[in-house]
């Protein structure tokens, strides 16, 4: 039995300053406030106008290292979907920014399930012996990919950044990454997709089409969410070896308010335990389940010792879970 875990040390989170309501979107767009706040549950995000992803994973992974006290690191591993450049990945700019030139650093791509992707390989490299403190970061500025004609897609979604720092501990510790779950679906890779801009595009290949935006079946990805987002928790918890009825905070992708509470009603998790952030930050992406951490932490809604339960669903499709225990953090996550 492997008696090492990776420990949860330090959480982080950074937003761009455009704060952006819904009254300014329905001044240029056939939308209300009503209905954006009714259907999706968001009243405001953030957009970034002069901030792009490596700057807020900057941001929000120097915040968790500085709650965490790290002077060293191993590895930066950076969930986002919308790099500063087509290539390079951004992480080793984002380490170099943080004083860690020279170290493992890497993007992850699983777009609104990144996090959680990213988190399993930085607890697969602790438990592997591979790395001692791994930074897992998410961030992306979305909505450089939203049509802005598009209303609702410019409804959903924000930019940010979260970060969560790992270092290795034990089993037993609060904390400590207990179980994932990881999951894809590509045969429904046109359910949520931006189809121009990519190899296929500049090969001259067929694409849905040419524009660099994206294009999403709303109802589609509402129904597979609720259903994935809940499958992906249950096999989860089976292999923690806990009940739903035992999580104290279901953190999940903050895709939309009723695809949260979908999800919760089938698990059997009351309202109280839900952390949500949706209706001041909309979807922020990859950067979704840390922010939301990073702010129930700042919130007082974290406490040490408390059983967490993470879910997400994004394009892909690509799904993911993962539980574990919240440790004793002390100082702000987000400015
Ligand atoms: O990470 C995943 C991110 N994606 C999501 O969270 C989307 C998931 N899907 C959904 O939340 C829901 O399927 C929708 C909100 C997209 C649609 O809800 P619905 O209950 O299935 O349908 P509805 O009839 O209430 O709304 C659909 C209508 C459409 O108009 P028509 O074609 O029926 O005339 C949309 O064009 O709502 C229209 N619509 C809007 N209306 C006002 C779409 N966006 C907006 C908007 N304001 N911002």
């Amino acid at each position: 039995m492997n008696q090492r875990a990776a420990v949860v040390q330090g959480v982080g989170g950074a937003v761009p300053a455009r704060h952006v309501a819904n009254a300014e979107l329905a001044a240029r767009l056939d939308t209300s406030d009503e209905w954006i706040r009714g259907r999706l549950g968001i009243g405001a995000r953030h957009v970034a106008a002069d901030v792009s992803t490596v700057d807020l994973a900057t941001e929000a992974g120097g915040r968790a290292l500085e709650m965490a006290g790290f002077g060293a690191l191993d590895t930066v591993v950076l969930a986002t979907s919308t790099p500063d450049r087509l290539c390079p990945a951004s992480a080793p700019e984002v380490a170099a920014r943080l004083g860690h030139a020279g170290i493992a650093a890497f993007d992850v791509n699983a777009v609104c399930a990144g996090f959680v992707h990213a988190l399993a390989t930085g607890n697969a490299l602790i438990r592997g012996h591979m790395a001692d403190r791994v930074l897992v970061i998410g961030a992306d500025v979305f909505t450089t990919l939203v049509d802005p004609a598009d209303r609702l897609t410019a409804s959903i979604f924000g930019d940010g950044g979260g970060a969560l720092v790992l270092r290795a501990g034990s089993p037993d510790e609060p904390g400590a990454l207990r179980a994932f779950d990881l999951g894809s679906d590509g045969t429904q890779v046109g359910t949520v997709e931006v189809p121009g801009g990519g190899a296929r595009d500049r090969l001259g290949l067929p694409v849905a089409n040419r524009r660099p935006y994206l294009v999403m079946d709303g109802p589609a990805v509402f129904q597979r969410a609720v259903r994935e987002m809940t499958g992906s928790s249950r096999r989860v918890l089976a292999r923690a070896g806990w009940d739903p009825a035992a999580v104290d905070r279901f953190t999940p992708h903050q895709a939309n308010i009723r695809i949260i509470r979908g999800v919760a009603e089938q698990l059997g998790i009351p309202a109280a335990r839900v952390v949500t952030n949706i209706e001041h930050v909309g979807n922020t992406v990859a950067a979704s389940i840390p922010l939301a951490l990073a702010d129930a932490h700042d919130a007082g809604r974290l406490q040490a010792g408390q059983r967490v339960l993470v879910t997400s669903i994004g394009a892909g499709l690509a799904w993911g879970s993962a539980v574990f225990t919240w440790p004793a953090l002390d100082g702000k996550a987000r400015l």
